[in-house]
């Protein structure tokens, strides 16, 4: 008989070991009604901050719609460009675009995937408004020298936390680090929904009044707009989904934690390079992202070994057809193109197992 299938994240497991808290916070919602800005929105908005150690969170309805609003609170718009990496979710640059700015592309290092801050001040011009860092697979971005850069250049700093809920820098949780902070809250995420939503946090009271105005119509009290906004509101049903998993997140980053030391060393002296930790960094291993020349190969084998895999991303940001009007073109960003043939992403989620850890290892060792 043949191992059953590893999944790359197991969302119904996790149902089921929640199903009777999670059963009654949506069935309260129902019996409530309060669908829209409902009780439980408020409530998640001040756990998540405490959780993110900010001072405010703002619910909205995706992490794409986390950054567009946040670039557009910063007032940043037509004429002005935002500086982001290449390597990220297209999701990144797609709100840099909607916000009517440009987005400018940085290469990444080339261990820890993140914006590489040398590149970063290579390309600050004086229409550069925003420096838009990713957290990327659950590791904070290099932030001191970025946020050095925008002191001295009087910039803006968003960042893209959407894969690292309660990941740290030097001992500060991200989303705290800039101006804004911007998460996802997809359902795959390390606190993910059961449909979309999104968070916003921030320091900063002026910007947190006024993303509230913006996320529901520019509004506020009912029927006075004072500014031009949008409906991006947090749905009070996911809100109190949110909540039930908000109380589990701590120990779910920490059995992603120990599933990626155990990797780590299960890959050791192979030709699986392994990803790396900055010293500066609390990692919340949202991705388990190897690299290796023989990429097909270990595919083959995960699949042999009934194991879901994935790569994230395929393809740099500057590469995407719906890019190319930037003007970059192959060679632009050589650590970008470089990596994106050779990575793949192991399954990692909470409830994995060591059995199927060392399966997913072994087939990686085989190739
Ligand atoms: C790095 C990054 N930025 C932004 C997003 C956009 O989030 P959402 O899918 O909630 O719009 C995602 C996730 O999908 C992401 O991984």
């Amino acid at each position: 008989m043949s191992a059953a299938k590893i999944p790359f994240v197991d969302l119904g497991q996790q149902y089921q070991a929640l199903k009777r808290e999670m059963d009654s916070a949506v069935t309260a919602v129902m019996g409530r009604g309060d669908f829209i800005l409902g009780e439980d929105v408020a409530a998640f908005e001040r756990e998540f901050a405490e959780f993110c150690q900010a001072e405010h969170c703002i619910g909205v309805s995706d992490g794409l719609d986390a950054l567009q609003l946040a670039l557009r609170v910063l007032g940043i718009g037509p004429g002005d460009e935002v500086i982001l990496p290449t390597h990220t979710f297209i999701a990144t640059a797609l709100a840099v675009w909607q916000s009517g700015a440009k987005p400018v592309l940085v290469d990444v290092d080339p261990r820890c995937y993140t914006m590489d801050p040398e590149a970063t001040a290579r390309a600050i011009t004086p229409r550069t408004k925003a420096l838009l860092p990713v957290h990327l697979y659950g590791q904070p971005a290099d932030m001191d020298p970025l946020l050095d850069l925008a002191r001295k250049h009087k910039l803006s700093v968003v960042e893209d936390a959407a894969q690292a809920h309660g990941a740290e820098y030097k001992g500060r949780r991200c989303g705290t680090l800039g101006d804004i902070g911007c998460f996802s809250f997809y359902p795959g995420k390390n606190l993910g929904a059961y449909g979309d939503a999104g968070g916003i946090t921030t320091q900063r009271e002026d910007l947190a009044n006024r993303l509230r105005i913006l996320r529901n119509y520019g509004q506020q009290p009912k029927n006075v707009h004072p500014l031009k906004g949008f409906n991006s509101r947090l749905d009070t049903m996911q809100a109190a989904i949110l909540r039930v998993k908000l109380r589990h997140l701590e120990a779910w980053n920490e059995s992603r934690r120990k599933a990626a030391a155990r990797y780590g060393e299960l890959l050791l002296n192979s030709k699986i390079q392994a990803p790396a930790t900055a010293t500066y960094a609390k990692h919340v291993w949202h991705l388990y992202v190897i690299e290796t020349d023989h990429r097909p190969a270990v595919q083959s084998a995960l699949d042999a070994a009934g194991a879901s895999h994935g790569v994230h991303y395929p393809s740099p940001v500057h590469l995407h057809e719906a890019f190319r009007d930037l003007g970059y073109a192959r060679g632009s960003f050589p650590v970008a193109e470089a990596l994106t043939p050779r990575i793949v992403s192991l399954p990692i989620f909470p409830e994995i197992t060591e059995d199927q850890i060392r399966r997913i290892a072994t087939a990686c060792r085989s190739v």
